[in-house]
């Protein structure tokens, strides 16, 4: 809990960072809007919503040892322990995971996952014991056990973190 009442915190300070930002920025942008488009490219890439920071901070801060694993396969639940205990990380610890890092994530994975479905059950800290990951394969009836080294099987694009993309026996299955 005490990431979220921080986290809200330090969303208030960075939002009001930003605000007071891009004020300075679009002050001097109007001046500069003729004669610069370098300038209004950077105002363009600076106004990119959080999440999406978040996202590429996610891909870029847990696919160092193992590959991007899509949010929405665990509920947020678990998100919120994995990145209160970076220091005890299933036996290792994940290096240089910054506050800000923390938050921003955080605002990316609670956006897309949900909370756990049944209320006061034990929270899955595995792919395999995870309730939405089963929702999110309907057709599939898994033989293998289930971990972050088997998606790779069928979803070709896991190091893109494209997990639209199938192999062609599941794309063309009815
Ligand atoms: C220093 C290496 C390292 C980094 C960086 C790292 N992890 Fe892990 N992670 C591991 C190890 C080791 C395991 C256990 C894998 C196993 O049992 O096969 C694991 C397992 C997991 C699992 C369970 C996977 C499964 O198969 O069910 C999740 C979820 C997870 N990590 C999330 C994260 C998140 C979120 C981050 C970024 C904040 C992250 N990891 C960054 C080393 C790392
Ligand atoms: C045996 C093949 C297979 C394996 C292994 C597998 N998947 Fe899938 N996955 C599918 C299929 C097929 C679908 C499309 C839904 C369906 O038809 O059941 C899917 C759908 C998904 C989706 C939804 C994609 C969308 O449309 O937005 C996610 C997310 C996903 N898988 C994640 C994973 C992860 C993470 C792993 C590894 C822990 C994994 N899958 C392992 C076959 C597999």
């Amino acid at each position: 809990m005490s990431l979220l009442k921080r986290g809200n915190f330090l969303s208030f300070v960075i939002s009001l960072a930003i605000a007071l930002w891009c004020v300075s920025i679009g002050w001097s942008f109007t001046q500069a809007l003729e004669t610069s488009p370098i300038l209004l490219a950077q105002s363009q890439t600076s106004s990119r919503p959080r999440t999406e920071v978040g996202k590429e901070l996610y891909v870029s801060t847990c696919s160092g040892c193992h590959i991007p694993i899509p949010p929405e396969v665990l509920p947020t639940e678990t998100w919120q322990e994995l990145l209160e205990k970076p220091n005890k990380h299933y036996g290792t610890s994940i290096p240089n995971f910054i506050r800000l890092s923390q938050v921003l994530i955080w605002d990316y994975l609670k956006t897309s996952s949900r909370s756990i479905l049944i209320k006061d059950a034990p929270i899955p800290f595995y792919i395999e014991q995870s309730q939405y990951f089963k929702i999110l394969h309907p057709r599939v009836e898994f033989t293998e056990p289930i971990t972050h080294k088997s998606c790779l099987i069928c979803h070709p694009g896991v190091k893109e973190f494209d997990y639209r993309t199938l192999t062609p026996e599941w794309q063309d299955a009815p």
